[in-house]
């Protein structure tokens, strides 16, 4: 089934000023973001995007930074809280992090250090220093089937519903690349991360997957402890385990740690609703056969001869 069906075509192909787009789709739902020289960013980037984005690269590094990069829903809250559990040697729940896309870049040049921030952003736009090699990146990569599902609860379940109407319609535009994304779609951002890895040796890079997080938690803990270069005992560490369950970091998230100034207008003190299911394959209750083959057809289209091969994980 051909996209284009959905959406009318941008009549330009070039777009130097920053635009505020609402696209809508078969079913007349829609989704904002703004459009910045043909690329996608989240409603919530500030003022042009180009100025933000200038500060965002321009960000000075210190040698202990660690950024972590995801496409939004990929288990962002979960690996943030363990790699901060980990950097700060404490069991205590982080909530949200702190994230580059939408804060004063002045934020975080005021961050004690160690300092661990986030971004979405696809990897044109990420601080120059972590191409560079001089500030440490973990990326989080998720089955792209999952993240979309995940994605759909979680704008329909914002106090701004960003999102109002069917799954499928949200597929619609989640396959597409006119959809809210920090620099593009889940497509761009994850050719561009995997490019990356792939191209880039001065990346000090630890890529994890959701999927293997869930089958050895442990083993992954480990890991971020030895990537980050922080001295570490089994017995903590061991505690980290515990810490970053999903029933805990679920009722620790109902408390105030969980509540955001930033994001009073998203949920209820600005809690963002993020623990919904935490599972592997919840595609298989949502997708319908006719979905599932046109997600394949655009993944094949979108993901094949690119020079990165991504096995997924789907089960
Ligand atoms: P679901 O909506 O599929 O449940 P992000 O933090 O990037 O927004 O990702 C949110 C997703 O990560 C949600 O997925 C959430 O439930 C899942 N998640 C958060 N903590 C988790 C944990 N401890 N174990 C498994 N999944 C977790």
């Amino acid at each position: 089934m051909l996209l284009s069906k959905f959406f009318e075509r941008p009549t330009r192909t070039i777009f130097l000023k920053m635009e505020c787009i609402t696209k809508t789709n078969y079913s007349g739902n829609a989704i904002t973001f703004k459009r910045y020289r043909g690329r996608t960013f989240h409603p919530d980037t500030p003022g042009n995007v180009g100025e933000h984005l200038d500060d965002i690269t321009s960000l000075p590094s210190r040698p202990e930074d660690v950024l972590l990069c995801t496409f939004a829903k990929s288990g962002t809250h979960w690996v943030f809280n363990m790699a901060k559990m980990i950097q700060t040697k404490s069991l205590q729940y982080s909530g949200t992090p702190k994230m580059l896309d939408y804060l004063d870049i002045g934020t975080f040049n005021k961050m004690a250090s160690p300092r661990l921030f986030h971004t979405h952003m696809t990897y044109p736009f990420i601080p120059k220093a972590a191409a560079e090699g001089k500030m440490k990146v973990i990326y989080v990569l998720r089955n792209p089937k999952d993240v979309a599902c995940s994605y759909y609860k979680f704008l329909c379940n914002v106090k701004t519903k960003e999102y109002d109407g069917s799954f499928d319609g949200f597929l619609q535009h989640f396959l597409s690349e006119e959809f809210i994304g920090s620099g593009g779609s889940w497509f761009t951002h994850t050719r561009e991360w995997n490019t990356a890895m792939l191209t880039n040796p001065d990346l000090k890079i630890l890529c994890l997957r959701y999927e293997n997080l869930k089958k050895d938690i442990y083993q992954n803990i480990v890991r971020i402890a030895e990537f980050m270069e922080v001295d570490h005992e089994v017995s903590f560490l061991k505690k980290v385990e515990e810490a970053v369950s999903f029933e805990h970091l679920k009722n620790e998230h109902a408390t105030v740690l969980g509540e955001r100034e930033l994001w009073k207008h998203k949920g209820d003190n600005g809690r963002l609703p993020i623990y919904r299911k935490g599972i592997i394959g919840d595609w298989k209750n949502m997708f319908t056969v006719t979905q599932n083959e046109q997600f394949d057809a655009v993944y094949k289209e979108k993901m094949t001869d690119v020079g990165v091969n991504i096995e997924f994980d789907y089960e």
